[in-house]
């Protein structure tokens, strides 16, 4: 959901802000020119004077060059420079004032990575060196010398509210990253500029700043990949341009300079070095990746039980449940509206859906309503957590139940209040039992924002702009009976046949169980050093800046620059949210409890809404692992939320670029689960745009249909093209979904991306560096869509490897270029990395539940040296700590498979078939239980081998 926009309402514009604005010129719809038309050329630069050498790099001390430029806010006199060789890989380089009164990131919000550990200059495999005077430095390979990031020729300039460095590139660089962003993959780099800062952003506009922030990129070449990652949470400009030599230039509006530079060499290797940095990313319960529905203005209880019901009939698994704001009263957050959503319906439809071993889940916005008395708010006020403004009045915007109070998440007491409404409404009785939750709004959206239209108070503009709208009218009950549901959600009709589908009789979640964990076999080394639990923890001591805290902060240091404009800065950045910071927002010259102005860190209040409600669902169900889903992100939240790509629209060109988002946030930001609203959620869908997507959307790692309120109704059995695909896309899914776990949990192990653009896999091919129209899921399945509207055809690429189809088996031999096939409307076409051994279970099922007790079909597609490689990972599914866990390995060379690794949880199912494609002519020996289809070349053995120790077998 989304900001309307409200600029010109005709109510006279009256601000110091806009007045600002005005000065400089611009439309006041418009951010202005200030990137394009900056000179920057009075500015001095900076000369390195004293260096002091340290056992893993050094300081030194940086002073003006010159006379101040002043261009927008005054020049810092002296500033000091760290470098820090941390670890073999990775290289920290920090600029920052020597008082430490600019604004940091605080360590609470993100812990710094490296504490304690070092490495020694000549042991890294990055190189820095400097010019003194200008002050210029690269960053170097330590092998080759082959130079990654170079300012030579590019003066520095550091202002109280402009800072500026900008690196010299090769000739049309292979860029990715600087999101979040709508745009194609591989980043343009002619005159092409990234904003970071998060914004409310309806229609996902390409070339935009869109909800999140995540400052790194990564640049690929055929010599090696690297990543840049700027630690830094104000709002920027990222400029790219190749008008007067190639660059990459960072206009930010406060803080510091502080890079990470990950070394590779491969793009794998950047995303783990990556996931040092940011965290690895939480791990995921097994039934959060079943399909999920939701809709906005589902009317009433009735409806969204009649939704689930449809499901069944139409045979499309439907895992998961959601309703939007719909169910509260008013849009208040943390309320059930009592006529269209009573709490015991509610329940009644929360408990059959349990029943079902199905789920259930609503969203939660920041904003509580303020404009009379109500739980939320008044325990608010009590323990005193809402934004204020620097005179200490508390904030008030406007969201949807109308004039609305912000939490701030930097108060010591908003955890515990935030804890607290969540016990108390989700508590089965006053409110649903939700599994999991949808966090909407937070970056944060506002309604009401600067430049102010007119002087009226938050009441009267929501008055005038409807919010809250007047509720649907209420019904006693649903058009028609709803197969599987109690009486209580049928209203006054009939009783019907209860014919329970889905049904098991057993509520499919295993709380309670023992807390003991064996550390994951392949945690060390094998798949790097993660384990369960040991991603969040905040370490402290260590060097960084001579101090003992991770950032160098001390208690009332970092806090930022006084005297700085905060609504309309001397340099504005391009905020597609209009001329100033505030627009769609909340104000940006709040000030937190803890005396940080909402300018230093708005990018971060989705994030730290993550965590906190992360945290609530924790306190809620302290054994199972939570999944958040949220709009807003920073770099590292991946540690505690997933992701849904926000509102984007029933178009072709949303459909295409949705690929592009879910490479950049599962490969590139560490959110390995991800997913955008499956056929559009504004505007209205067409059938068959409705049913690519559902073939689509069943290989991003979240998968959910969305639409709007004043969108048509777009569930998958609305029309039977989009149901068949549907059926096909989840099917598919389902039987890759132990896969795609297993993928998940090595991400969350170890930072190895669970889907893959093409280079990741053949970074020799110039020709995959900027596909973005097909990609890996896993690291073996081959995922090529059809992009073109009403065609049945797609051209895809093949690099020069063996591939097998999905469902028949059949070899294809890639040779490096474009293939066209014909892809009938309900289906997508999959193929087999050659030397894959994907785990699949041997059919589909209604629910994840029913799927756990399916048998495996271990598929083994050699590759062209006709070996392959697989694993599976096994375990209860959603247990914070498992008692007992499985990290199989599977092998074939020479002929013979064999599986191996360690076999603690036991799935209860075995592998049923192993299934060798590639297998050019019949076996000789007669093997029993094997078929031999020649047509596919394709060996089916039917067997029964249990998933709880060793085993090899010879098959060729
Ligand atoms: C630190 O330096 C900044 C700018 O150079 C100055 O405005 C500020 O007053 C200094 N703070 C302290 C505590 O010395
Ligand atoms: C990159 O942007 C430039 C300037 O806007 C445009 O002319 C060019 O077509 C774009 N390149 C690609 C590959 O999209
Ligand atoms: C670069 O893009 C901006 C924004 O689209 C535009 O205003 C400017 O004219 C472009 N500059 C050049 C040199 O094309
Ligand atoms: C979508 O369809 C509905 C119902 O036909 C219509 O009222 C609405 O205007 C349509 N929306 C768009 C954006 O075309």
């Amino acid at each position: 959901m989304f900001v309307k926009k409200f600029w010109l309402t005709g109510l006279g514009l009256a601000t110091s802000a806009l007045a600002q604005d005005d000065a400089k010129g611009t439309s006041g719809e418009s951010p202005g020119d200030d990137l394009y038309a900056k000179d920057l050329s009075s500015c001095p630069g900076y000369v390195a004077t004293k260096q002091w050498e340290t056992r893993s790099g050094f300081y030194a001390d940086l002073e003006l060059a010159g006379e101040a430029c002043n261009v927008f806010g005054i020049d810092l006199p002296q500033l000091k420079l760290e470098v820090e060789y941390e670890t073999a890989d990775r290289m920290h380089v920090k600029i920052l004032d020597t008082n430490n009164t600019v604004y940091q990131i605080p360590d609470e919000v993100f812990p710094r990575p490296g504490q304690g550990q070092w490495c020694s200059p000549k042991d890294s495999k990055l190189k820095f060196d400097y010019q003194a005077d200008p002050f210029t430095f690269t960053v170097s390979r330590s092998d080759t010398g082959e130079v990654l990031f170079d300012t030579t020729g590019n003066k520095l300039v550091f202002e109280s509210q402009y800072v500026h460095l900008k690196t010299n590139l090769p000739q049309n660089p292979h860029l990715y990253g600087l999101g979040e962003h709508s745009d194609p993959f591989m980043l343009n780099t002619t005159n092409y500029t990234r904003p970071i800062w998060t914004r409310d952003a309806f229609g996902l506009p390409n070339g935009e700043n869109l909800y999140g922030a995540h400052p790194v990129y990564f640049e690929h070449r055929k010599t090696g990949t690297h990543g840049v990652f700027l630690l830094n949470s104000n709002g920027m400009d990222v400029y790219i341009d190749d008008s007067n030599g190639q660059t990459l230039e960072y206009n930010i509006i406060g803080g510091v300079l502080d890079f990470y530079f990950m070394a590779g060499p491969g793009p794998r290797e950047v995303s783990m070095q990556y996931a040092e940095i940011a965290k690895l990313p939480l791990m995921t319960p097994y039934w959060g990746l079943g399909f999920h529905q939701c809709k906005y203005g589902y009317r009433d209880v009735y409806q969204v039980a009649a939704v689930v019901g449809n499901y069944s009939e139409a045979g499309i698994p439907l895992e998961t449940m959601w309703t939007d704001i719909d169910y509260m009263e008013l849009r208040r957050v943390f309320t059930l509206d009592p006529e269209r959503f009573p709490a015991e319906l509610v329940n009644d439809l929360v408990d059959t859906l349990h029943e079902r071993n199905q789920h259930y889940i609503v969203m939660v916005d920041p904003a509580v309503w303020s404009a009379g008395p109500n739980k939320a708010r008044d325990e608010g006020l009590e323990a005193d957590i809402f934004m204020k403004r620097a005179n200490g009045s508390i904030y008030e915007g406007v969201v949807w139940p109308g004039p609305t109070y912000f939490p701030d998440w930097f108060d010591e007491a908003t955890q515990e209040y935030w804890n607290q409404q969540f016990l108390d409404f989700f508590d089965g009785v006053t409110g649903p039992d939700i599994d999991a939750l949808w966090i909407d709004m937070n970056e944060p959206a506002n309604f009401l924002n600067r430049p102010y239209p007119g002087p009226a108070p938050p009441a009267e503009f929501a008055e005038e702009n409807d919010n809250p709208p007047d509720p649907p009218p209420v019904r006693d009950g649903p058009d028609a009976p709803i197969p599987g549901f109690p009486q209580s959600l049928q209203g006054d009709l009939a009783p019907v046949d209860v014919k329970k589908r889905q049904a098991h009789g057993g509520h499919g979640h295993g709380r309670g169980r023992g807390r003991g964990h064996s550390p994951g076999r392949w945690s060390k080394p094998h798949w790097g050093q993660g384990g369960w639990g040991k991603g969040n923890n905040g370490r402290h001591g260590g060097w960084q800046n001579g101090k003992q805290s991770g950032s160098g902060c001390g208690t009332d240091e970092c806090k930022g620059l006084p005297n700085r404009e905060y609504i309309l800065p001397p340099y504005m950045i391009q905020n597609g949210a209009g001329p100033t910071l505030a627009g769609s927002t909340a104000d940006t010259d709040l000030v937190h409890a803890n005396g940080l102005v909402e300018y230093d860190v708005h990018n971060l209040y989705g994030a730290m809404m993550s965590s906190a409600s992360h945290n609530s669902m924790l306190a809620r169900r302290p054994d199972v692992r939570p999944l958040v889903i949220t709009r807003s992100t920073f770099a590292g939240a991946g540690k505690d939320v997933s992701h849904w790509l926000g509102d984007n629209l029933s178009e072709w060109a949303q459909y295409r670029f949705q690929i592009s988002q879910l490479l950049q946030f599962a490969s590139l930001y560490q959110f390995p689960v991800v997913g955008g609203d499956i056929c559009g959620f504004g505007g209205n869908v067409t059938s068959t745009l409705c049913a690519r997507w559902a073939t689509l959307g069943s290989f991003s790692t979240f998968m959910r249909n969305h639409a709007d309120i004043d969108s048509i109704y777009q569930e998958f059995y609305r029309w039977p093209v989009t149901a068949s695909a549907a059926r096909n896309g989840i099917s598919i899914r389902y039987q890759l979904l132990d896969y795609m776990y297993t993928a998940i949990y090595q991400q969350n192990q170890t930072g190895t991306p669970c889907l893959n653009p093409m280079f990741f896999n053949y970074p020799q091919d110039e020709n995959t560096f900027a596909i973005d129209y097909q990609f890996f899921y896993g690291d073996s399945m081959l995922i090529s869509p059809v992009t073109e509207e009403n065609s049945t055809s797609v051209s895809f690429y093949l690099p020069d490897d063996i591939f097998y189809d999905w469902g028949s088996g059949k070899p294809v031999r890639g040779e490096g270029a474009y293939v066209v096939a014909e892809v009938p409307f309900d289906e997508i076409l999959v193929h087999y990395k050659g030397g894959s051994i994907v785990p699949q279970r041997v059919e589909s099922a209604m629910t994840t539940y029913d799927l756990r007790n399916k048998g495996f079909n271990v598929v083994i597609a050699p590759g062209l040296d006709g070996s392959a490689s697989g694993t599976l990972y096994l375990d209860d599914g959603e247990s914070l700590a498992q008692e007992a866990i499985s990290e199989i390995e599977f092998s074939y060379k020479d002929g013979e498979f064999s599986m191996t690794g360690s076999f603690d949880y036991d799935a209860g199912v075995s592998v049923e078939t192993i299934t060798l494609l590639g297998v050019e002519k019949a076996p000789s020996d007669e093997m029993e239980g094997a078929e031999y289809d020649s047509e596919n070349q394709k060996l089916v053995l039917h067997t029964d081998v249990p998933l709880t120790g060793k085993f090899s077998t010879k098959l060729a």
